[in-house]
């Protein structure tokens, strides 16, 4: 650390001070902030117990000397660990809504929140929407946030780690949702036999082997499982591709994040018609196929896995 603020003062010159010592400790964001100031923003404010967006009175508000501390120590830890923040407040806010967060899941960060909150509009008609599946959910940050926006809806939350279904099977009490949000051990699909859905949604591991090593330390704090998906980021994806259509009901659609193999996919299946969803807030490398066009482009999908 290298300066300590004179005087307790208010959370703003607090987020502003810390927001100086994560700038000049020259690290990297891109777990559910992309800059210093939100990322200390985040941690000052979880140190103060306020939500993501206090509004002016609380940010000039004065501070207790104690409360001076807990963030001072806070941003003393993300720089020292290059830990995201997320892991060192225990918590993370995804389409509006807390999430508890360990180093067993991945930090939320997906753009799928904001296709989450506007109902997948305009993919689906909502009112029909009775049947959803979020694979490799992970926290469960979005079969919650699904739930949620469609309150008549089913949600199946499935990952193959059972240290991330702990995770998500606690997000789903937090927001009373375990009368329509199931938590489901599998493998992809191998564990789903015979249930079919309105809308899969999918954030899976989609970061290429050898592209790990060029990861900022921040990204290495994260389950391994979580990121890594083959030699071409392409493995799980290609699973999903090849069967979801018969997961889905007529009609249903697939809406998966694959990042950074956008291009590998593309190149991939340069026949395929991928719709790549644009999002107001930022991110991309989000797809949606209809059934019909899962069907029609099995054999591609089916060949790419024999190969
Ligand atoms: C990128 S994380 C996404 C987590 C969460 N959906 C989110 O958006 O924050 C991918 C998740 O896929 C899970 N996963 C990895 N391989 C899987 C597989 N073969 N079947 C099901 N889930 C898998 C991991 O455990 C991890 O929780």
């Amino acid at each position: 650390m290298h300066s300590k603020p004179l005087a307790p003062g208010t959370a703003r010159e607090l987020v502003e001070w810390s927001t100086r010592q994560l700038h000049e400790a020259g690290l990297a964001f891109g777990h559910g902030t992309d800059n210093a100031y939100d990322e200390a923003a985040s941690l000052v404010f979880s140190a103060l117990q306020l939500g993501p967006s206090p509004g002016a009175e609380r940010l000039d508000a004065p501070v207790s000397a104690d409360t001076v501390s807990k963030a001072m120590q806070l941003v003393e830890l993300r720089i020292n660990t290059r830990k995201p923040a997320a892991y060192l407040t225990g918590e993370a806010w995804f389409a509006g809504m807390p999430f508890h967060i360990d180093e067993r899941v991945l930090v939320p960060r997906s753009p799928l929140a904001e296709l989450i909150e506007n109902r997948f509009s305009p993919w689906v008609i909502p009112d029909r929407v009775t049947r959803i599946l979020d694979l490799c959910t992970g926290s469960g940050c979005i079969a919650c946030a699904c739930a949620v926006a469609f309150p008549d809806a089913r949600v199946d939350a499935a990952d193959l780690s059972a240290d991330a279904l702990a995770v998500a099977d606690r997000n789903i009490r937090r927001h009373a949702l375990e009368q329509r949000v199931v938590p489901v051990e599998s493998d992809v699909f191998a564990a789903l036999g015979g249930r079919s859905y309105d809308i899969i949604v999918s954030n899976p591991p989609y970061v290429p082997r050898d592209a790990m090593s060029e990861l900022p330390a921040e990204y290495h704090h994260e389950p391994a499982i979580g990121l890594v998906a083959g030699g071409e980021g392409l493995d799980i994806v290609l699973q999903i591709l090849n069967n979801a259509q018969h997961y889905l009901n007529d009609g249903g659609i697939l809406v998966v994040e694959v990042g950074c193999s956008q291009q590998a996919l593309g190149a991939a299946f340069p026949d395929v018609p991928f719709t790549w969803l644009d999002f107001e807030y930022g991110g991309e490398g989000v797809f949606m196929l209809e059934r019909e066009q899962l069907v029609t482009y099995q054999p591609a999908f089916d060949h790419a896995i024999r190969d």
